[in-house]
This record gives structure tokens, sequence and C-alpha cells, in this order.
């Protein structure tokens, strides 16, 4: 793609709303999103609320319940499909740890692009009966659907797959694992983490039974505000062995005699919800939703697509990241020697970056320009040694 075709306007349009770019060039959002005017505000309404009238539980709850309907409308659920969690690996121990496993569907299909903690959760299944299979990737980076038909048969329980992998970048066909594994009587939990907030999520769309999700990357948010949908007519088959008293049909009954889930997703939570995460959270979200998904998804591709062709076209490094706009994500894995030194190097050219796997990873959002590509094209070329080249 010619760099003269790139259009900046949305960042030029909100990139003033985080100040972090006065400072540095930020395009680490696979870690964290940038800190937003409106999340700052949002924690300092949190302590002002706090301070003001000492315990608000009321009106901490309605945040709460706000949070949950925000997430519900960004992925097209109903709210009353949406667990508002402390963290992905909350609601993903809970859901799982309802899911029926029995002598004839008792195996759990792992891809191999999951973050650890799906592939422990999983494998905490085997007290109970379960067996996990791991679905490898090929040497393209990308897990094609063969393997999966390869892997899930009619014993299949619960299929696991990570909309974007957090390592490289890479997208599974989300559409036809779904398909095979529902075709087989399997269930579906897709980890959207590395997606929500860059790339536009709908779980009618997907079709998916479970998802699990946070707000601190690509939503703008900060730890600590998780959710996990579960389709509708799901709900009340599964039956969470981990759970709380925020989980209870009647949290206010305050009943130590028997356990009796509430009827919606809230029998995934656990218990006292993170207020202030949910300030935060809530802002985020809403400032998302502004900006848009669906103009940051194809900003961020026209981004990546000048960083890929920089790295390889100009630089002679490998890019271990699918090249079809179609197979990845908003994270662009660039293949080096010592992936801590380069993330170390460029920290001194003030940019903020990371690293997993052996690669260092650059990943754009709606308020990153051309100029933060062209900055780290230009740095890369300065640490040449530290990248693999491409033969
Ligand atoms: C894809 C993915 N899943 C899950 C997690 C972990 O989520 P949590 O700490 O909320 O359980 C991360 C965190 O980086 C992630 O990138």
């Amino acid at each position: 793609m010619a760099v003269e075709t790139l259009s900046d306007e949305l960042p030029a349009r909100i990139r003033g709303r985080f100040p972090i770019f006065e400072r540095l060039v930020y395009i680490n959002s696979c870690s964290q999103g940038a800190l937003s005017d409106n999340v700052r505000e949002a924690y300092a309404g949190y302590l002002h609320d706090w301070d003001e009238k000492g315990a608000p539980w009321d009106y901490w709850v309605e945040r709460g319940e706000a949070a949950r309907a925000s997430f519900a409308d960004l992925v097209n659920a109903d709210p009353d499909e949406i667990a508002v969690t402390t963290s992905i690996s909350a609601g993903v121990s809970a859901v799982v740890s309802g899911v029926p496993l029995d002598a004839g569907r008792s195996k759990i299909v792992v891809s191999d692009f999951e973050f650890p903690t799906i592939g422990q959760i999983a494998h905490a299944q085997e007290l109970r009966g379960g067996r996990v299979v791991h679905v490898p990737a090929a040497p393209d980076t990308t897990i094609p659907l063969e393997h999966f038909d390869e892997a899930i048969d009619e014993e299949t329980a619960l299929v696991c797959i990570a909309a974007v992998c957090y390592r490289n970048g890479s997208r599974i066909d989300l559409e036809g694992v779904i398909r095979l594994a529902h075709e087989c009587g399997a269930l579906v939990l897709v980890d959207a983490y590395q997606a929500v907030g860059a790339l536009p999520i709908d779980v009618r769309a997907l079709d998916c039974d479970f998802l699990a999700a946070g707000v601190l990357k690509y939503l703008l948010g900060s730890a600590g505000l998780a959710f996990l949908y579960c389709r509708s007519e799901l709900v009340e088959r599964i039956l969470p062995t981990q759970t709380g008293w925020f989980a209870d049909r009647d949290i206010f009954q305050m009943d130590i005699h028997d356990y009796s889930p509430a009827s919606t997703a809230r029998r995934f939570e656990a218990g006292t919800p993170p207020v202030p995460s949910i300030y935060a959270g809530i802002a985020g979200m809403e400032l998302m939703k502004e900006i848009g998904i669906e103009e940051t998804a194809s900003h961020v591709r026209e981004l990546t697509t000048l960083l890929i062709d920089g790295v390889e076209e100009e630089l002679g490094g490998r890019v271990v990241t699918p090249h079809d706009p179609a197979r990845r994500g908003p994270l662009v894995a660039v293949a080096s020697k010592d992936e801590r030194a380069l993330v170390a190097a460029l920290e001194q050219e003030r940019i903020v970056t990371s690293c997993r796997d052996g690669n260092l990873r650059i990943s754009p959002h709606c308020y990153n320009n051309r100029e933060d590509i062209e900055a780290v094209l230009a740095a890369l070329g300065r640490h040449r040694d530290l990248l693999v080249s491409e033969v």
C-alpha cells in the first residue's frame, strides 16, 4: 500500500484526548490502551463519589449494571447474557467449571493460539474427567480449519479459540471453527481480548456460545474489569462450581444454606464488583463507541499494512503475523534475535512496544498515525542487528 493513501483523519481527530502522545510514541495497545481524558475523569469521579457519599453501594451496583449494558451493546448481546467479572480468567473459569463433561463427551479442544489462562483452565478440568486436545498451528502462523476438523468430534464438549493470538496477531477462522464444532454438538468459547475494541465483534453473527473479553487493551479501560458472554439458552444448563454471593439468585438474601445461582449470566460472577475499574471501563467503552470501532479497524489495517511492508521491504526483516488482512488483527509481530533488547532499545527512543515468544509486538490503535509507524520503522532501521532477516 502506498504511504500517501493512508488517511490520518481519525488520529488527528482524537489524539489530543490521550496526553501520553505529548511525550511518547505509544504503540502497545495489545498490553494496555493509552489513558484518555475521560477515563482519568472517571477515576476522579469514583474518588469524588466515595469521599462525598461514603458508601453509595446502590449507585455502585447500578454502575455495574451500566457496565454490563454497555458491553452487551458493544457485542450485540442481551445484558442478561453478560457476567461482569474481574478478569477473563475469573469468568472463563466459572463457566468452564460448569460445562457438562461425561464419559461420552469429555474432550476440550484448545487452539495453540490461546493465552495461558485458557489452557490452564482447560487442563484443570482433567480433575473432573476432562481430556484436553491441542490444535497445532501451521508454519505460516495460521491454524487451518483442517487442523480443527481433525481434533473436533462427537466426543468434544468444548472448543476454545482466540479471536486474535496475543503472541503473533494471527486470526483464527472463528465462523468456520464454530460451524464445525456445532455440527458435532460441541460448545465454543471465544477469547476476544486481543480483538474487542479494535475489530467489530457480534456474538449473534459469530454464533459462539461463550465469549470473554476485558477492557484494558483496545477498550481503553484499566485492569480489574472483564466480561463473559453466555448464550441465553445455555445459561441455566451451566452450573458453575466457582461462585460467590454476587452470583446468587438473590444477593441480599444473605443465605448460607444453599446454592441457588442467578437465572442470568450473573451466575458466572463471584464477589464484590471492581467498582473503580467499572467507572473507568464504562468511560473507555463509551469513548471507543464514540470514536467508532469499524473506522478504527480499517485505520489500523492500513497502519499494519504499512508497518509490514516497511519491515519486510525496507528493512529486510521478518514479520511472523499473517499478511492476509482477513487473517490478522491489530498486532504485528516482528521476529527478533533478542526481543527484550529490542523493546529496551526502542524505549530509549521513547517508543513503547512489548514482546513475546521471540517477537517484538507492535500494536497500533485508533490514536496512532503514519508518523508513529515511520518512527518505529526508522528506529528498527537503527537496530537492524536485532531483527531476524527475511531469508
Ligand atoms: C488473549 C488474552 N486472553 C486473556 C488474557 C488474560 O486475561 P485476564 O488477566 O483478564 O484473565 C490476556 C491478557 O493479556 C490476553 O491477551
